[in-house]
């Protein structure tokens, strides 16, 4: 074990640090030793980086380092692919030298040049892919035989069918690659090139495997749906506290980008009931449109229901509650927040609903504590992640947009109830959260599938001479 060194390269967003981090723990515990590169777009923006003994760090300039915005995502690509991969070759070579050689480099999804660099250098790879496997399964199928199904389907009633994939209508293609009822306007262009690419770096390796931020009991079937590539489930990955429990004293990721509000939500949270709370959240990336934000504070208003509602500064600094129209009545009935500490939130006894992007860490994270979802998905696989949310977990409601394709109030209004309340759906809903959370609990113990799953790799692939 004491030569098993993996090189784990990420892409430098929240939603991959805070998934790569608990990775990187988990193989920590098993007996690798870790070092984690990424951009200094994100490390330096890091307030604190877990200190764990076996896990170590070594940052590189991806060309934006005093931060990165959504909107230069494109301009940004070609950045951290040049210098990325210029730093990572470096890196392999320095620790050749030094007679330390990383046995295996590791890398999260879109980071495929950093596969492509390893095996230049005789690294052996595997990918970290963390959405579902569901999203994986889509794009491959897109990028080999069933591209032309993707693309002819159109309208509301067409739907698209492909192994392991539940019927797939438009409006629950991830939008990197089809959708057009995105919520964001950002370029894609570098996003449809990274996804090709990752699907030609694992499609042209021998015996390709890949490990998979999910679990056997959540997506059997998706898992197992590409013949050519094994995808192992090996999550969630999420704080040992809140899972199998082994280790108390984790229950944060450990690197998060922005600075938590007060944590005077914490006793705010303490002084209301059971489940009565409304948990609103968007992830670290994507800003909501205004008018997005409008309706379901309109919602919000009329439902009288508790909430707590994270609402990031936009890129251009501006707070979003001051153009709202019923910002008095919010602030009399919630908490807004600028970033809390989701995972802790979403276990406290108060919370009885998520209203979510869908980002696939917030998916993961409130099904492990057994909260409720309403999917109001932006961008990226988070149409898919609602589509399984609803139809194939039942673990929570889509909003439907009207004929504008506007999402109203009143929709906000009925979800949020239908999911908190006392009748049969919402009923049916937590009965579901329950059990998904109990299932989550179970593949991370010592003899559930995920843990034996990455124990598994860690002998064949990782240790093995
Ligand atoms: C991105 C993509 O947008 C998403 O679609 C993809 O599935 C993963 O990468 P992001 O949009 O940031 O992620 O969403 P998400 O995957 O939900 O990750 C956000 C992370 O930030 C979560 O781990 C969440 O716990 C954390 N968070 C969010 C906080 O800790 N505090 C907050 O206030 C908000």
């Amino acid at each position: 074990m004491d030569d098993c060194h993996v090189l784990l390269v990420i892409f430098p967003g929240q939603g991959h640090i805070n998934p790569s981090l608990q990775f990187a723990k988990r193989l920590v515990n098993l007996g690798a030793k870790v070092t984690l590169s990424t951009g200094f777009s994100a490390m330096n923006r890091m307030s604190s980086r877990p200190e764990i003994q076996g896990l170590d760090f070594a940052p590189f300039s991806d060309g934006y380092d005093a931060g990165l915005e959504p909107a230069d995502l494109n301009d940004f690509w070609a950045s951290i692919k040049t210098r990325g991969s210029d730093a990572v070759a470096k890196l392999i070579t320095a620790k050749k030298e030094e007679g330390r050689p990383f046995t295996r480099l590791i890398y999260t999804t879109v980071m495929s040049w950093a596969g492509v660099v390893a095996r230049g250098l005789h690294v052996p790879v595997t990918l970290l892919w963390i959405q579902p496997a569901t999203v994986l399964d889509i794009y491959y199928h897109y990028f080999t035989e069933y591209g032309d199904l993707f693309r002819n389907c159109s309208g509301k009633n067409r739907v698209v069918e492909v192994p392991g994939v539940p019927p797939l209508g438009v409006r629950d293609f991830p939008s990197f690659l089809f959708s057009t009822e995105t919520n964001v306007n950002y370029d894609l262009d570098w996003a449809i090139e990274a996804m090709g690419d990752q699907i030609e770096e694992i499609n042209g390796e021998e015996n390709p495997k890949v490990l998979v931020n999910t679990f056997d009991a959540l997506e059997f079937d998706a898992l197992r749906a590409i013949k050519k590539v094994r995808m192992v489930g090996i999550g969630p990955l999420i704080p040992s506290a809140y899972l199998d429990g082994k280790d108390p004293s984790d229950t944060a990721f450990g690197g998060d980008l922005r600075q938590n509000s007060s944590n005077d939500y914490v006793e705010w949270l303490d002084s209301q009931p059971k489940s009565s709370v409304v948990y609103l959240a968007f992830g670290s990336y994507a800003d909501a449109p205004n008018t997005m934000l409008e309706e379901i504070a309109q919602g919000l208003v009329k439902t009288k229901v508790p909430f707590l509602w994270v609402l990031r500064e936009t890129s251009k600094g501006e707070k979003p509650e001051e153009k709202l129209r019923c910002k008095e009545e919010l602030e009399e009935q919630g908490k807004i927040v600028r970033w809390c500490a989701q995972v802790e939130v979403l276990q406290h006894p108060s919370i009885g609903c998520f209203l979510t992007h869908c980002g696939w860490n917030s998916t993961l994270e409130s099904l492990a504590s057994g909260v409720p979802l309403v999917a109001c998905p932006l961008w990226n696989d988070q149409f898919s992640n609602a589509k399984l949310i609803q139809d194939v977990w039942k673990l929570g409601m889509r909003v439907s947009a009207n004929e504008e394709g506007v999402v109203e109030a009143d929709e906000y209004k009925r979800c949020i109830e239908c999911v908190m309340g006392g009748g049969e759906k919402g009923e049916e809903l937590r009965k579901n959260a329950k059990k998904w959370k109990e299932l989550a609990k179970g593949a991370m113990k010592e003899d559930g599938s995920s843990y034996l799953n990455l124990k598994a790799y860690m002998d064949e692939m990782l240790c093995s001479p």
